[in-house]
């Protein structure tokens, strides 16, 4: 044995138990009481909890906008993962322009991440407008590893509805997921026209520009052209209580519709956007308000959401500086690091969620949606030895000069948490302890994603 965790508190996606786990090379080999403590290492874990890894399955790293990169690249985004507990991350394959082939744009997608990730990782092919047609190179992908597409209802990446109905008849053929950025686009333009016309473009209008409404309206349309093909799909950072309740209706009739949201979501309202940080807590779609917090927390708990994920998509203050208007402030917050901490403690500690509903919101069901499970996201002989000591007794107010993103703050400054990450593994190495990042980039390996039927 190379590792014996003894004396903790085990939580899977059905319970919570007191048990030791032992690991062998990169592998659980068992999980039981009282296992014998004949292993190179022993970590007496007394008092912790042991939860699977966590899997952020929406992150963007060095993604280009325009001149701009996002401030976290494959290395600092994966380090402040794995301080974070998260051990596999899912980023995005996206075409520089609808004639680069999907295949290319995966491949140098790769070759980036290759050297420099810390955390495994798999990735999401984004299909541009006219792509949706190209079977061929969809199925290429696939073959690759990369199970799931996704698209926009909305930027100049955007795919009209009827062309996402077609994505969604192909991915139905090729066991793929398709995943959806839900705003309307035409509703998202009208808006902004006529705050244009008033003059009112300053960050403070962002929620405004970006109604409710128009995330309502494209999960609306989207769940029509998934129930037409008869193929599942996925929503990403749902926002909205009117689209958490769409998706449950969908559901409710037996449609495979799946929904993700964020912390942010979750936890922040748009308030924000009326102090003089507002450019800081900009992200697509934007805040809302109490009530769809409550919502959204009741649709995770009934499990009619899915997923949490963070989006995280990070600028400095500097890069967010630039922004003269909602329309042209770089669009995205950092949020990976944070979010097992703040689930537990606002979820789980706050009585919103169970213990094993975290590890299924954040764990399992994303290994299930994505392919990568039962190799991530449970604890299990033969699984993956990505382990997570959590320690429920630490009291930690959030701030940003103890975080690792390169955008050096958090939209979660000051807020109080119950328990903190104290240990990460990845594949039975310990790359996070107490405070201290101990891995290196290229430890990090792609994990092909595996069609499963849903
Ligand atoms: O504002 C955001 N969320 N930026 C990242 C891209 C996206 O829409 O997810
Ligand atoms: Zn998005
Ligand atoms: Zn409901
Ligand atoms: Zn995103």
């Amino acid at each position: 044995m190379d590792l014996l965790l003894k004396g903790g508190w085990v939580v899977t996606q059905e319970r919570v138990e007191q048990a030791d786990i032992a690991v062998e090379g990169e592998k659980i080999a068992a999980i039981g009481p009282d296992l014998e403590a004949r292993a190179a290492a022993v970590r007496d874990v007394t008092g912790k909890y042991i939860l699977p890894g966590a899997i952020d399955v929406h992150v963007h790293y060095q993604m280009p906008i325009g001149e701009l990169l996002t401030a976290d690249d494959w290395f600092t985004g994966t380090r402040l993962a794995a301080c974070g507990g998260v051990t596999t991350v899912i980023d995005y394959a996206e075409p520089a322009g609808p004639a680069e082939p999907l295949t290319e744009a995966l491949a140098k997608r790769l070759e980036e991440a290759r050297e420099q990730a810390c955390v495994d990782y798999g990735l999401h092919q984004v299909v541009l407008p006219g792509q949706e047609e190209d079977t061929g190179e969809l199925a290429k992908v696939i073959e690759q590893g990369v199970t799931s597409f996704k698209v926009f209802t909305t930027y100049n990446q955007r795919l009209g509805y009827a062309a996402i109905g077609r994505l969604l008849k192909q991915a139905r053929r090729l066991g793929a997921l398709v995943t959806v950025h839900c705003e309307d686009h035409d509703l998202v333009t009208a808006r902004r026209r006529e705050l244009e016309a008033t003059g009112q473009t300053d960050p403070a209008y962002h929620a405004n520009s970006r109604p409710a409404a128009a995330e309502v309206k494209a999960i609306e349309e989207v769940i029509l052209q998934a129930a037409a093909a008869g193929a599942p799909v996925y929503i990403v950072h749902v926002s909205t209580g009117g689209g958490a309740e769409l998706i449950a209706a969908a559901r409710a009739r037996g449609q495979q519709v799946f929904g993700e949201t964020c912390p942010h979501y979750l936890l922040l309202t748009e308030e924000r956007y009326a102090g003089p940080d507002s450019r800081l807590f900009l992200m697509c779609p934007p805040l809302r308000t109490v009530e769809d917090n409550r919502i959204l927390w009741q649709h995770l708990a009934s499990g009619d959401l899915q997923v949490v994920a963070t989006d995280h998509c990070s600028y400095s203050p500097e890069q967010k500086a630039a922004g003269t208007a909602f329309y042209n402030t770089p669009s995205g917050v950092p949020g990976t690091e944070t979010l097992l901490p703040l689930l537990y403690s606002y979820g789980v500690r706050q009585g919103r969620l169970t213990l094993p509903q975290i590890v299924r919101v954040l764990a399992t069901n994303p290994a299930r949606l994505f392919g990568l499970y039962p190799r991530k996201g449970c604890l299990a002989p033969g699984s993956d030895a990505d382990l997570v000591v959590f320690d429920p007794s630490q009291e930690v107010i959030l701030k940003a000069s103890d975080l690792h993103s390169a955008a050096a703050y958090t939209i979660f400054e000051g807020f109080a948490l119950q328990g903190y990450v104290e240990a990460t593994y990845l594949r039975g190495r310990l790359i996070y302890d107490l405070g201290r990042f101990l891995g290196r980039a290229g430890q990090g390996e792609f994990i092909p994603g595996k069609i499963t039927v849903l």
